[in-house]
């Protein structure tokens, strides 16, 4: 007899990775008119069909970063280096990376080693390159349709393959979910299959034109019709282009991907509804923590250094409505986004100072450099008021810093002055939008605890939020901080019972129901049910109606699938599950989690030589898969006392000895 205790069925459930995951447009004085590309009429036409009337434009834009930000894994995009590579080693996981070229396909292989054996050999073919390798090329690879990071970097800047930003502290391997969050700042306007996270329907190559410019598609038809306007004299209102908007707007298009923190969208919208010529916080606000001090700042955030920078705030002081190069001081003084930074004469910017800081103007008070002449030698302007720096978030990264000063400037007399990571956060700020109510802070607090720093202090900030909404409001139907929100918060502290008691008592129906297509509001609670009352069998079933309907909600994320399809068997529910299993791995075939369901699937119905080919199958995807105790024991129940030590074997090094412990070789 099998005994059931090592048919091990996952309980995945704090394993789903959270990376899934209003005002209208720009309101102008009534006179003017607004762009006519900003409302649903407009459509993305893509690259190739501005190409045949600006190709002077075009022919720079593709070979700027942006231009060239997210390719096919071909070997003409990869800025990598393939010789002599060295496997990089990660001690925590005791895992090796390798990157090679077999053919024309590219491959990234994991393995581990023994002894002198390869116990595990994963190797997964990489489909895009993302990062146009000004400073790294970052690989995808793509389990059936599903989109994933894979765990090796190139770093051009020092010439070196590495784990992923981010991976040196917590390595997903092959794991990380790509969504639209990501794809929607790395090229050109990307879409999602409906009901899927990282299931691309479309996903061009490289950050294009309507990025900058709104949709093209008013403009494509009225220009092919011969109805052109004289842009010397008059503005073209069937496409943006953004010298024309107020500077205020002007600087919207650029953070919109330029400033990278916890994005947290406002209700109903989503990363794709951003257009040229509308309000950034329209859409999203982004927080970013507040540190104590001078503190070190992230790779994608030009325009919040920028923009904290004096020049930047004493020069757009006046109209919120207006732009006037001569006047206002945006990304576009300095940069022509058509042409890279790389063929940029470097005269360009330090004329753009001197347009200010000289001695024949009244732009600024302060004429010139204090610093003096001869102290100056050899160093242009940016040189030292936009010095190159390390970054908070990307390992051998530098880039420049927008915040222009005399704090940061590089200044001989003291020349070691680095600006080095302060330790103490103190909270949150919103850095495109001035009054965020507690309930948007709220959101970006439990967010920001999940997704970036599980800093108990973000909790203790909601915590705080919500005691002071919650004042003057007696259940959560009139609370300002919404049952969704309440619900995830309770689900970061893990408090499955108070989940359970907003449901069913605080809740009145019409909340309940507006909530019945929300797929992690479905997910909370069915955990809850799940876990929260291990004592009560009831409630298993319970969490079942729930994680069917998260999965409902989002039919092509397997992650509910397998939690959903898990509770099934293991309420023995084994006809039920089989089939969404298998369907599940029809679109993924290299889903973990669903794969040790299956295993289970044709172990309770005693087809033990496919169990195990299904859970060799899973085994292969991860060396320290729970498969390897239900393969151990099958092993052993089939006579292959050999194969079932071998396993033994290899899970000796990391495995809980209490499971162990079962068996004797
Ligand atoms: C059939 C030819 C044609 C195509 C295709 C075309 N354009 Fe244009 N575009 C023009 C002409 C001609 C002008 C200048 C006259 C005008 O705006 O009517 C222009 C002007 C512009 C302007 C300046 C508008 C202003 O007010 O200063 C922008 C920006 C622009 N185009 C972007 C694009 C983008 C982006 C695409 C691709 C989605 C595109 N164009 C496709 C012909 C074209
Ligand atoms: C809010 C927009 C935003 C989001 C979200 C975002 N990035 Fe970026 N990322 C940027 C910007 C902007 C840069 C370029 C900064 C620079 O060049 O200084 C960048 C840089 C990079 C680079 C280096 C490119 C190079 O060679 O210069 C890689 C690789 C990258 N990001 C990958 C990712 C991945 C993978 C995700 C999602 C999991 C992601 N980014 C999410 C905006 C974003
Ligand atoms: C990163 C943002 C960005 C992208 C991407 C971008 N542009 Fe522009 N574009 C601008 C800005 C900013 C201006 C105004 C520049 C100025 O005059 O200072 C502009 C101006 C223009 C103009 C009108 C001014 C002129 O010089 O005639 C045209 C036409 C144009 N862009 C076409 C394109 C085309 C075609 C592409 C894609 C191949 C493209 N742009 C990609 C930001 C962008
Ligand atoms: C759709 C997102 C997006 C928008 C909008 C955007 N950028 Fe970028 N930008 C990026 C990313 C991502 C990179 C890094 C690409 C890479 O190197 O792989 C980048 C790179 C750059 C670079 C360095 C690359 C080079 O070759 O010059 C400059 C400069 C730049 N952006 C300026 C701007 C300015 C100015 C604006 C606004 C007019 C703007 N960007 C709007 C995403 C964006
Ligand atoms: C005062 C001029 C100036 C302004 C304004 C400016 N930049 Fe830059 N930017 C520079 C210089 C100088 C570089 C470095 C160019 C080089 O590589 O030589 C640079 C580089 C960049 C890069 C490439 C990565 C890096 O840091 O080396 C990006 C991305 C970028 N800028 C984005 C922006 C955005 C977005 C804005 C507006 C929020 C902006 N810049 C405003 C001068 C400026
Ligand atoms: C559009 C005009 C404009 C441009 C362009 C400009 N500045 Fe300024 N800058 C100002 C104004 C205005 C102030 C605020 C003080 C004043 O009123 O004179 C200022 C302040 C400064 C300060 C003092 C900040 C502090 O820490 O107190 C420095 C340093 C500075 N600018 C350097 C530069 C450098 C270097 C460049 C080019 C990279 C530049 N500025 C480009 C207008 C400009
Ligand atoms: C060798 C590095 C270096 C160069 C080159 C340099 N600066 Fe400075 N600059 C500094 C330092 C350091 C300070 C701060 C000195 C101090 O604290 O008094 C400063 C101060 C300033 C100030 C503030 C003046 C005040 O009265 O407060 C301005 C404006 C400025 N620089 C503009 C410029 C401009 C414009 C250029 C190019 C023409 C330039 N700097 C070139 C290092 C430099």
């Amino acid at each position: 007899m099998i005994s059931n205790r090592h048919l091990i069925v996952i309980m995945a459930i704090a394993s789903i990775s959270v990376v899934v995951g209003s005002l209208l447009q720009c309101k102008s004085p009534a006179a003017e008119p607004t762009f006519r590309n900003l409302g649903d009429s407009a459509t993305y036409v893509g690259i190739q069909a501005c190409k045949g009337c600006h190709s002077d434009k075009h022919a720079t834009f593709v070979e700027t970063g942006m231009g060239m930000s997210f390719h096919k894994a071909e070997k003409a995009y990869s800025k990598a280096n393939f010789l002599h590579v060295k496997p990089v080693y990660d001690k925590k996981l005791n895992l090796y990376y390798y990157p090679y070229w077999q053919n024309d396909a590219l491959y990234i292989q994991e393995f581990r080693l023994q002894g002198r054996d390869t116990i595990h050999n994963r190797r997964e073919k990489i489909t895009h390159i993302v990062g146009s390798g000004q400073h790294t090329n970052s690989h995808f690879w793509t389990d059936g349709e599903h989109l994933y990071q894979a765990p090796l970097t190139f770093y051009t800047q020092k010439g070196i393959w590495d784990l992923p930003p981010g991976y040196e502290e917590f390595n997903t391997r092959f794991n990380r979910k790509i969504d639209i969050e990501c794809m929607s700042c790395h090229t050109g306007m990307p879409q999602t299959k409906k009901g899927s996270v990282n299931v691309f329907e479309k996903l061009p190559l490289g950050i294009d034109c309507e990025r900058c410019h709104g949709p093209g598609s008013l403009h494509v038809q009225e220009k092919s019709n011969g109805i052109i306007v004289d842009t010397r004299k008059h503005t073209d209102w069937s496409i943006v282009n953004p010298k024309r908007l107020p500077w205020k707007l002007q600087v919207d298009i650029c953070q919109r991907c330029h400033l990278q923190g916890n994005n947290v969208l406002k209700p109903g919208k989503s990363f794709t509804d951003f257009r040229p010529g509308m309000h950034l916080d329209s859409i999203f606000t982004v927080y970013m923590p507040t540190y104590k001090g001078n503190a070190a700042f992230v790779m994608a955030g030009h325009a919040e250094r920028f923009q904290m920078s004096e020049c930047f705030k004493a020069s757009n002081t006046g109209d919120l409505n207006k732009y006037n190069a001569n006047i206002n001081f945006t990304c576009i003084n300095c940069h022509n986004p058509h042409v890279s930074v790389k063929k940029t004469n470097q005269d360009r910017f330090n004329q753009t100072c001197i347009g200010c800081h000289n001695a024949n103007t009244n732009k600024s008070k302060l004429k010139n450099c204090t610093l003096s002449a001869s102290m100056q030698e050899n160093k242009t302007c940016v040189n030292c008021h936009m010095p190159s720096s390390d970054t908070r978030d990307i390992p051998h990264v530098s880039i420049h810093d927008h915040y222009i000063s005399k704090s940061t400037a590089f200044n001989p007399k003291n020349p070691k002055k680095t600006i080095t990571q302060s330790s103490s956060v103190s909270g949150l700020h919103a850095v495109n939008s001035k009054n965020p109510s507690n309930a948007e802070l709220f959101q970006a607090y439990i967010t920001y605890f999940e997704k970036f720093d599980p800093n108990a202090l973000y909790m203790k900030e909601a915590q705080r939020l919500l005691a002071k909404e919650g004042e003057n409001t007696e259940s959560v139907s009139s609370a300002s901080i919404g049952l969704e929100a309440q619900i995830h918060y309770q689900y970061n502290q893990q408090a499955f019972g108070a989940i359970i008691a907003l449901w069913e008592n605080n809740a009145n129906d019409d909340q309940r129901e507006a909530l019945n297509a929300d797929a992690w509001t479905q997910y909370r609670v069915a955990v809850a049910y799940d876990k929260g009352t291990p004592e009560k069998l009831s409630q298993v079933s319970k969490a079942i109606q729930f994680y069917r309907n998260a999965w409902e909600a989002m039919p092509l994320n397997n992650d509910f699938l397998a939690e959903y399809t898990n509770a099934l068997v293991r309420s023995n529910r084994i006809e039920e599950a089989k089939p969404l299993i298998l369907k599940g791995l029809s679109h993924q075939p290299k889903h973990e989690e669903l794969l040790l369901n299956l295993g289970y699937c044709y172990y309770a119905e005693k087809q033990l030589s496919k169990a195990i080919t299904i859970y060799n199958q899973a085994l292969a995807l991860n060396p320290e898969s729970q498969a390897i105790f239900s393969l151990i024991e099958l092993y052993m129940t089939v006579g292959d006392k050999e194969k079932a030590k071998r396993l033994y074997e290899r899970a000796k090094p990391w495995a809980d000895p209490m499971i162990l412990r079962s068996w004797s070789f």
